[in-house]
């Protein structure tokens, strides 16, 4: 049975008085990864801001409408839970200036989610196993976080967002800066983690987003243009708009 993990309705959003996204209305289901794709400033990344509600604290931020995660309104939720429910990672990976076991046992430290040692080592291993990290590091695991590769450090904020055990991972261009191979890894990775997460991936690689998500949605100017199935989305596109941009033809007026 299809079971929608977010649901998105009618949501609105500005920053002072620019409409940012518009009359939004997208259901999200669990297991899947929806990939959004789109031009420069057309709301990508406040979309994933708006689902752990980043902004709530930026006084120029308002909205209207609604966001259901698990059918619960997201704006009722206590914040903490709601972030550790769904995390978020961006394009430029920021481990912490600690070691690479620190960077995964901080926060559920923090937390009270882990406390014993031989429980937090449990969870280094699982989350960087999970995040196809271990065997890079699992003999330098005290070394310090900032001395790895870029590639890597992605995939170790990847494991520090599996430790704490969330349910939707939003991925914000977290290829942008890597190299074909390490891109390879998180495509793979995220594939394999769908199984157990919701995922949602902002791309502006469209190729990326073909070969990735199982629905594949675009967005312009803060709208929803279109949403579908990745093969239906890119083989015929029902939209001028998708179409011109999946093709390369997109022009900014
Ligand atoms: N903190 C902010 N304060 C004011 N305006 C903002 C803020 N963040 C984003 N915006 C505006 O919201 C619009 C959408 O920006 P957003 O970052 O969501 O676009 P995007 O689709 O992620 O673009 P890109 O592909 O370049 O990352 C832009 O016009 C941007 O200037
Ligand atoms: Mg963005």
């Amino acid at each position: 049975m299809v079971n929608n993990k977010i649901e998105v309705k009618n949501f609105n959003c500005y920053y002072n008085h620019d409409h940012i996204l518009k009359s939004l209305n997208i259901n999200i289901i669990q297991n899947e990864i929806l990939t959004i794709i789109g031009p420069a400033n057309s709301g990508k990344t406040t979309f994933l801001k708006a689902l752990n509600r980043m902004n709530d604290l930026n006084i120029t931020y308002s909205y209207k409408g609604e966001i259901f995660l698990d059918k619960n309104s997201i704006f009722s939720m206590n914040m903490e839970k709601l972030r550790q429910r769904i995390g978020i990672l961006f394009a430029i990976p920021l481990p912490l200036p600690m070691s690479i076991y620190e960077n995964i046992v901080y926060a559920p430290k923090c937390l009270k989610i882990v406390n014993k040692k031989q429980d937090q080592d449990i969870l280094v291993e699982r989350s960087l196993k999970n995040a196809f990290l271990w065997n890079e590091v699992k003999d330098r695991l005290n070394l310090s976080a900032m001395k790895i590769s870029g590639g890597q450090q992605q995939r170790l904020c990847i494991a520090r967002t599996l430790a704490m055990n969330p349910e939707v991972i939003l991925f914000d261009e977290p290829c942008s800066g890597l190299d074909h191979i390490s891109t390879e890894k998180i495509e793979t990775l995220m594939t394999e983690l769908k199984y157990k997460y919701t995922i949602l991936l902002v791309t502006n690689n469209v190729k990326q987003a073909s070969r990735v998500g199982d629905k594949t949605a675009f967005f312009l100017n803060g709208e929803l243009i279109e949403i579908n199935q990745t093969d239906k989305f890119f083989i015929s596109p029902k939209n001028k708009q998708t179409e011109n941009y999946i093709t390369g033809r997109y022009i900014i007026s």
